[in-house]
């Protein structure tokens, strides 16, 4: 199973709700956006379906004539066999009215439709740029229930004396030592989280928070170094800790859409903070009581 594939086989396992919102996926956040095609300028040379890596586009033997003939159609000869095809939908579309898409006929290069898998699409861009006829854009748009389909929401199941539960990655060299800090300094927060130490916060993967979820945690934090204090970056656009807020930005959105809002934060705390590592956990916690039990408590006792 290929790294995506296990990826939204995890996002359907966790999903307790349909999503309804396309989703905009933040500049810095690779891997997820819309490949958006443009038939008529498509010349069928294949050359993106050549150079994707993931079989995300195949080709159709078909045209979309209303698109087609939306086109600027050449009307001087018939010497080549692209003209001959052009003449041959164009008879077609005549005969039969309401046409809208036909075959293309067997050896006639030039004309076909592009199709994209959603599924697949890693997003690469690579396709867009080698396209010769400019006919394929990325847009960074991500839509959610092409992805996962209709999901079944899970019975709510009543928990009783229930307390949070909530996952805190914490980065290995500023928000651990801060949360050490609060307890040497024998500062007090809810006892619901567990810790676990991630080299930087910019290591922790969406598979990481997904699985928390998915074995019954109410809440997934995420905590790093302060801005421009990343061990690996620093002030530069491309540390851990930047490219991680992007990216939990990104997943609260895909969290809102399928039932799981308001249940993942990132936070930032130097390792002299402790008093701040202290009011970043019990703000979350507090959001977290508000919220009350993860849904995924229902799904997790009908598969018990
Ligand atoms: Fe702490 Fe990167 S090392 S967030």
């Amino acid at each position: 199973m290929s790294k995506r594939e296990a990826f939204i086989e995890k996002l359907r396992e966790i999903a307790v709700s349909t999503p309804t919102e396309i989703i905009e996926v933040p500049d810095k956040v690779e891997g997820f956006g819309t490949v958006v095609y443009e038939s008529q300028t498509c010349s069928a040379c294949k050359k993106c379906m050549d150079v994707c890596e993931v079989d995300a586009l195949d080709i159709q033997l078909t045209l979309n004539l209303p698109e087609y003939l939306a086109a600027t159609i050449p009307e001087d000869g018939f010497r080549s066999k692209n003209r001959e095809a052009l003449v041959f939908l164009l008879q077609h579309l005549k005969q039969n009215g309401e046409v809208q898409a036909i075959s293309v006929p067997t050896g006639l290069p030039g004309y076909g439709s592009i199709s994209w898998v959603q599924d697949k699409c890693i997003a690469c861009n690579k396709c867009v740029e080698i396209c010769p006829e400019n006919c394929l854009t990325l847009e960074k748009q991500y839509d959610l229930q092409a992805v996962i389909g209709e999901v079944v929401s899970p019975p709510v199941v009543e928990v009783k004396e229930w307390e949070p539960f909530i996952i805190c990655f914490v980065c290995w060299e500023c928000s651990h030592a801060a949360a050490d800090l609060a307890g040497l300094m024998h500062l007090h927060y809810p006892a619901n989280i567990r810790t676990i130490r991630v080299p930087c916060s910019g290591a922790v993967e969406p598979i990481h928070i997904m699985t928390a979820m998915q074995n019954g945690a109410d809440g997934v934090l995420v905590t790093g170094c302060l801005f421009d204090e990343c061990h690996y970056g620093g002030d530069d656009e491309l540390a851990g800790n930047f490219m991680q807020y992007d990216f939990v930005q990104f997943w609260k959105q895909v969290f809102e859409g399928i039932g799981l809002g308001g249940r993942l934060h990132i936070d930032f705390a130097s390792a002299a903070m402790g008093i701040k590592f202290t009011e970043i956990v019990t703000e979350f916690v507090q959001q977290i009581e508000e919220l009350g039990p993860s849904p995924l408590r229902g799904k997790l006792e009908v598969e018990e």
